[in-house]
């Protein structure tokens, strides 16, 4: 015999019970409507199955589907097959942390496949066990699209960085060499004439000493012409980046008389491995660390290092001077540590500055030896 059904209560709904269930409702609906309205992908994952339960209708245009083609389809349709082992990967850690952000690459009803970040977070029944998946996706192409042409155009801004240090150099070469032969001749020229001029009229009162005079004049233009020729550009850079260096060292410490240790027992293999506009690089790099250890170190001592090893060079300037903040320092409009960096960069080395103040600082520089490689 059948049980007779318990009779209905038919209890009148209180008030309050009325006016929360329409609270209730009224925050379904906006909840769907922000579902279905919001502009980016999202879905509703079962952990049990692996199916989307639920996407919007942004999720499924991303997908190139209709929503219902995409309801109740495992989770693996929407992920681009070569990612699949990588995502079943993230989707453990998913469940792992409870929430986790990743990059993948999802595909298209068409077949096209686009990059995309995942964001997974697991939701779990009173007894802690995982029912569902809230996921939101959003299509990365165009941060893609902007972080590739952002790289492009910094790498394409470093080559003509490096493209015009060349030329600069090449023009610096020219001028020096000019100036050296060409003013060096004349000068020289004319410091004879004058002798002869002397010779002829010696008889002339005075011009023996108006002569010397001269010649005084002459001998210090033609050191001046020497000492900006080799500024520009030093003969001796013409011998290897070691022979450079080492001139360098002896004109900074003639000049303001810094304690300088130079050491470098590798410097004509080193030499050898560079090409000369490598070199010019490096003897820059070191050249614009002394200036800096004279104008801002105030510093008693400076060691260089230079060595090779596993087909890199090895440079590292150290003073013991004030030394300075770098983050500071490079955020400012100061450009010979920048330039110093672009141009290393640029010849796929790397350079690291190590200082704080009081504490002297450091310029590590390595750099790729091999003639072959271009800015
Ligand atoms: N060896 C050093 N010791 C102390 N301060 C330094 C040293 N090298 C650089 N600095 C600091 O870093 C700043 C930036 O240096 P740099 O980029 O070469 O530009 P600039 O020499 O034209 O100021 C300097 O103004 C100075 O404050
Ligand atoms: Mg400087």
């Amino acid at each position: 015999m059948l049980e007779a059904s318990p009779p209905i209560l038919n209890h009148p709904v209180s008030p309050q019970a009325a006016s929360d269930a329409d609270a209730c409702t009224r925050r379904l609906r906006l909840l769907e409507s922000l579902f279905s309205n919001a502009g980016w992908g999202m879905a509703i994952s079962s952990c049990d199955s692996q199916t989307l339960v639920e996407v919007n209708p942004a999720f499924a245009r991303m997908h190139g589907y209709q929503v219902e083609a995409l309801q109740g389809a495992p989770v693996e349709k929407v992920f681009a097959p070569a990612a699949w082992e990588e995502a079943k990967a993230n989707i453990a850690k998913v469940h792992e942390q409870g929430q986790h952000q990743f990059e993948s690459r999802h595909i298209r009803c068409d077949g096209s496949e686009f990059p995309v970040l995942v964001d997974a977070t697991v939701v779990r029944d009173e007894r802690g066990e995982p029912i569902f998946r809230v996921i939101s996706v959003q299509d990365i192409s165009s941060t893609r699209e902007v972080t590739r042409a952002l790289r492009d155009a910094r790498d394409q801004l470093r080559a003509l960085s490096a493209h015009h240090h060349a030329e600069m150099e090449a023009e610096k070469r020219t001028i020096a060499r000019e100036m050296h032969d060409e003013l060096g001749q004349l000068l020289t020229g004319l410091k004879m004439e004058v002798s002869t001029l002397g010779r002829r009229f010696a008889q002339v009162e005075g011009m023996d000493v108006a002569v010397s005079d001269i010649q005084s004049q002459l001998k210090h233009i033609m050191t001046v012409v020497r000492q900006v020729a080799g500024n520009l550009r030093p003969p001796v850079l013409e011998l290897g980046l070691f022979a450079g260096v080492e001139w360098l060292v002896e004109e900074v410490q003639r000049r303001c008389g810094l304690d300088i240790d130079l050491e470098c027992s590798q410097g004509d293999a080193i030499s050898a491995r560079l090409s000369s506009d490598q070199a010019t690089v490096i003897f820059r790099c070191v050249q614009e660390s002394l200036t800096n250890v004279m104008r801002h170190a105030q510093a008693s001592h400076v060691d260089i290092t230079m060595n090779c090893q596993n087909d890199k060079l090895y440079l590292r300037i150290v003073d013991n001077g004030v030394g300075f903040l770098p983050a500071t320092v490079l955020a400012r409009q100061a450009f010979g540590l920048k330039g110093m960096r672009e141009r290393v960069q640029a010849w796929g080395g790397q350079m690291l500055i190590i200082s704080q103040p009081g504490a002297g600082a450091t310029i590590d520089i390595q750099l790729p030896l091999n003639k072959e490689l271009t800015p």
